[in-house]
C-alpha cells in the first residue's frame, strides 16, 4: 500500500460530498477521486435493473483506472440495489451507504421514524431488512423525494432554494409524531438547515459520519501523504457548474475530468 493510494467516493452526483466530509475530517491526508456519474443522474428514479447493471461495471472501470484501496459507494440507491453485485465484481473492500435506521431507532422516544430517500431506496428489500432488524417496535414511515435530489444539486449550484419546495417534498412525513428522519439519500444532508425548518422537532440522522468512521478503521496502520495531493473529481457525463466546482475545492478538489 502506497501513502498516495486513493479512496474512491461514487455518486449519482454531489450527494456522496456529504460522506466525504465526514472523513476528510478523520483522514486530512487521503488522497480522493470523486466520482460522480452524471451521465445517468438521476439513480432515485430509475430501475433495479438499471441500477443494477451499471454501478458493478463503472465501478470496475473506475477501480482499474485509479487503482484505490477502498470503494466507497456514497449513495443509498447504488448500496441498496447493488452492493454485492459490486463487492462479488471488485476485488477491494467496498463500503456502502445504507439508511442509518439503527442509530435512529436507538434515539427516537416517539417510536415513529422517517425514512426520507429516494424513489427507489424507499421500496427496497434492504430497507425491510434494516427496519426489522433494527426498528421492530418502531412505526417506519417511507417517503421517496426525487425533487430533494434536485433541489440539493440545485443549491450546491448556487441556486436559491425556495422553502415551499422543501415544504411540499416533506409534507408526507408531517403530522404522524416521527421525532427522528433517516436522511436516506446522501444529497440531503446537504439540505440539512432546509429539512430542519421544514421539520422542526425533528432530529435528522445521515451515515456521514458512520462510514467516515468504517474507513478510519478499514485503514487503520495504512501509510498515508504528509500532505493532501490535489484531490480529482471525475464526471462520467455533463462537467460541474462553476459553483459546484468551486464547492469541490473546500473539499480540497481541484482536478476535474471527464471520463
Ligand atoms: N445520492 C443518491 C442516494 O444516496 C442518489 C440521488 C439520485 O441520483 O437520485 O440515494
Amino acid at each position: 500500500m502506497k501513502p498516495e493510494t486513493p479512496l474512491l467516493f461514487f455518486d449519482s452526483g454531489v450527494g456522496g460530498l456529504s460522506v466525504l466530509g465526514p472523513t476528510r475530517a478523520l483522514l486530512p491526508t487521503a488522497p480522493i477521486v470523486y466520482v460522480a456519474d452524471s451521465a445517468a443522474f438521476p439513480y432515485g428514479t430509475r430501475s433495479e435493473a438499471e441500477i443494477a447493471a451499471r454501478v458493478p461495471a463503472l465501478l470496475g472501470r473506475l477501480t482499474e483506472r485509479f487503482r484505490p484501496r477502498i470503494a466507497v459507494i456514497a449513495c443509498n440507491t447504488a448500496s441498496t440495489i447493488a452492493l454485492a453485485y459490486v463487492r462479488a465484481a471488485l476485488d477491494i473492500p467496498v463500503v456502502g451507504t445504507v439508511p442509518a435506521i439503527k442509530p435512529a431507532a436507538e434515539q427516537s422516544r416517539t417510536r415513529i421514524i422517517g425514512v426520507l430517500g429516494t424513489p427507489a431506496t424507499v421500496r427496497q428489500p434492504y430497507v425491510d431488512d434494516l427496519a426489522a432488524r433494527f426498528a421492530a417496535d418502531c412505526t417506519v414511515l417511507r417517503h421517496g423525494s426525487a425533487e430533494l435530489v434536485e433541489l440539493a444539486e440545485r443549491k450546491l449550484a448556487g441556486e436559491a432554494i425556495d422553502s415551499a419546495d422543501i415544504d411540499a417534498a416533506v409534507a408526507p412525513l408531517t403530522g404522524q409524531g416521527m421525532d427522528v428522519v433517516v436522511l436516506a439519500c446522501t444529497h440531503f444532508p446537504l439540505l440539512s438547515k432546509e429539512l430542519a425548518a421544514a421539520l422542526p422537532g425533528v432530529a435528522q440522522v445521515d451515515g456521514g459520519p458512520g462510514i467516515a468512521r468504517r474507513i478510519a478503521h478499514l485503514t487503520a496502520g495504512q501509510p498515508w501523504p504528509v500532505q493532501p495531493p490535489p484531490g480529482i473529481a471525475v464526471f462520467t457525463g455533463e462537467g460541474p457548474a462553476p459553483a459546484v466546482a468551486a464547492a469541490l475545492t473546500d473539499f480540497g478538489i481541484g482536478d476535474l475530468r471527464n471520463i
